[in-house]
């Protein structure tokens, strides 16, 4: 891998760092990524699951979609990315710096790997609500008994994720904006770096002449100053050790 030292470098001298992550970095915990075939279940394109009027047209198709990743988001464990990911944050912060997580995925193995500073930008999948009155439960490890499963009133269940045409929520927007504003390192960690407005994030780093690194195995639209090709459970462990001589895991 090319131009890992100079990346390293930057990390070591950064007073503020975020680190933008999407569903490649749960790729390594045997997670499925929303773009490409890998992504796709029972024939269909997440795409076209991950919206409101899908949900009303199909809600059994839709919950039973989201049961089956919630299931494999539990049953799953952080990889070595996640793991890079939390001992990053306890180095910046260690020496005195900024350090924000944002990231689009919704299955929890960031905070599971040890992350704290961090926002969930598109919700987290653990979490249900009734799609009626919003109330939240957090249902068990066992699949519903029912596709939709009914709400405590009188609603469907519905997971507390964002969907496709839904606002963000918008304290965690706002700190991401803020974060990325005063931050001179920007990670951009598997991520297809095409939906907004995550993807604006890393214009915004830029524009605050931030250092900006993408970790992938292949090269996105996104536009940054540096690319590091490869899987990120393989890449950040590296980096983290290079810039701060420290083992993540
Ligand atoms: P995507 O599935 O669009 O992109 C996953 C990215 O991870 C791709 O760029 C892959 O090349 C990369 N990748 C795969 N394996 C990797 C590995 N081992 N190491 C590093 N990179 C790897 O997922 P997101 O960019 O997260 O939003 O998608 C963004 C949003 O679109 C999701 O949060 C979701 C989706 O629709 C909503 O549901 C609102």
């Amino acid at each position: 891998m090319d131009g890992i030292e100079p990346v390293a470098a930057a990390l070591r001298r950064a007073r503020g760092v975020v680190v933008l992550t999407g569903a490649g970095v749960s790729v390594e915990s045997g997670l499925r990524p929303f773009r490409g075939r890998d992504g796709w279940w029972k024939g269909r394109d997440p795409t076209t699951l991950a919206t409101p009027e899908a949900f009303e047209a199909d809600p059994s198709l839709v919950s039973e979609w989201y049961d089956a990743r919630r299931l494999a988001a539990l049953a799953a464990a952080p990889n070595p990315a996640h793991e890079a990911i939390a001992e990053l944050e306890r180095q910046v912060v260690g020496a005195g710096g900024r350090f924000l997580l944002v990231t689009q995925n919704v299955d929890g193995l960031h905070q599971r790997a040890g992350s704290v500073r961090m926002v969930e930008l598109h919700g987290n999948l653990t979490v249900w609500r009734d799609h009626r009155s919003g109330q939240r439960v957090t249902p068990g490890p066992a699949p519903f008994e029912a596709y939709p499963a009914p709400g405590p009133d009188g609603g469907w269940l519905r997971p507390d994720v964002v969907w496709f045409g839904e606002f963000l929520p918008q304290a965690a927007l706002s700190a991401a904006a803020v974060a990325v504003a005063s931050c001179d390192v920007m990670l951009v960690v598997g991520t297809s770096a095409v939906v907004f407005p995550a993807a604006g994030l890393v214009g915004q780093a830029a524009a605050a002449a931030a250092v900006t690194v993408e970790v992938n195995v292949e090269a996105t639209p996104a536009a940054v100053g540096h690319r590091l090709i490869g899987p990120a459970g393989e890449v950040l462990p590296r980096l983290v050790r290079e810039a701060f001589k420290a083992d993540p895991r």
